[in-house]
């Protein structure tokens, strides 16, 4: 912390971000409530979204579910087809049970402390911090990875941000920076900062209110930083999946745990590695008694530890149906959750989606 003091004192840090923040912020719509509710949506849309596409959302989810009543009633079908496209599903399936808690945990009334923030599920240390100080000004400093990379760039903190040691080292910075008086304004502006100016990619150094004080800018290594330990290791995941024709065909509810889990698709041969297309074949049809006729379309999807690789096959006659399986009319299909991949295939390559 004494790195502070040498270049700024902490109360100007504050100054000069708050100030640029009233010039410079972005105009969205969950900065201007207090709704506890409407602040807590957002930060859930937001999480592994990018702004533009979260806004969308928010103002679906809001004209939907005025409130958090209207939430927990609804079932969870209905929440995941509101969430279609936004992708990472747990955290869709996590708010509704979150508002659930909120009616029968707390009463009906969104929680007003920081613990009681955080013992909402799919609310870890930044989201209850960012809802506690928006929604009520609480004094606790949000750490996200916008905040990482503009503390790190800062002092010039070489620890990794992806560490135990990082993660501690940051809160601590950011907590100290923290203005005491207006954590609101703060939170939104550091996270802004991040967001606008100290990019991850060409950050605006030069119009940086920060640059003076900045050791990463002093020292020409803005690029340096943030450091990480370790590279996250990516699975390649190869997804087949078989469509009998374009007005009828059979979907499948994910039951696997984890991405996707309870969307529809269709039946799916997944395999390990890339594989030659008779041996492929070959499979296919012994497990679905159907032979691949034509290559539809391929996509590759890339989620934070992940790569998929879809290809969607037409297949030469219905497969056989199974307890698994669900026969689906083209005109019915918006029914059915499903990944935001699935959709896109229907969305390009089947002339009879979007007719009505
Ligand atoms: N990302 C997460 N929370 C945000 C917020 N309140 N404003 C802008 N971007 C965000």
């Amino acid at each position: 912390i004494c790195k502070i003091l040498i270049f700024t004192s902490m109360h100007d840090f504050s100054l000069l971000i708050r100030f640029w923040y009233r010039q410079n912020a972005r105009n969205l719509p969950w900065r201007d409530t207090n709704n506890p509710y409407f602040i807590w949506l957002s930060e859930i849309i937001l999480q592994q979204t990018r702004v533009d596409q979260g806004l969308n959302y928010y103002n679906k989810f809001i004209k939907h579910f005025p409130t958090v009543y209207e939430l927990a009633k609804a079932d969870e079908e209905t929440v995941l087809n509101l969430w279609q496209g936004l992708g990472y599903y747990s955290r869709a399936r996590n708010l509704h049970f979150a508002a659930q808690q909120v009616l029968n945990e707390f009463e009906g009334v969104f929680p007003s402390t920081y613990e009681g923030v955080k013992s909402l599920k799919g609310v870890g240390d930044y989201t209850a911090a960012a809802i506690s100080s928006f929604a009520y000004n609480l004094p606790h400093a949000v750490l996200d990875g916008n905040v990482f990379r503009v503390l790190s760039r800062y002092f010039a903190d070489e620890t990794p941000i992806d560490s135990v040691m990082g993660k501690k080292m940051f809160q601590k910075y950011a907590q100290e920076l923290l203005d005491q008086q207006y954590p609101a304004e703060h939170n939104q502006a550091i996270m802004e900062m991040g967001a606008l100016i100290c990019k991850p990619k060409n950050p605006n150094c030069q119009s940086c209110v920060l640059n003076e004080s900045c050791l990463a800018f002093r020292n020409n290594k803005v690029q340096s930083y943030p450091v990480k330990s370790k590279k996250i290791k990516v699975r390649n995941r190869y997804f087949n999946y078989l469509v009998e024709s374009d007005e009828y065909f059979k979907l499948e509810k994910r039951t696997e745990k984890g991405i996707w889990q309870n969307m529809y698709q269709f039946p799916l041969y997944e395999t390990t590695h890339l594989i030659e297309f008779d041996k492929l074949a070959d499979e296919v049809g012994k497990k679905f008694g159907v032979r691949l006729t034509q290559k539809l379309a391929e996509y590759k999807h890339v989620l934070s530890h992940q790569k998929i690789h879809a290809t969607f096959w037409s297949v030469d006659h219905e497969i056989v149906n199974n307890e698994d399986f669900v026969n689906v009319k083209i005109a019915n299909v918006d029914d059915y959750p499903m990944p935001r991949l699935v959709h896109r295939f229907l969305e390009d390559h089947n002339p009879k989606y979007g007719e009505s």
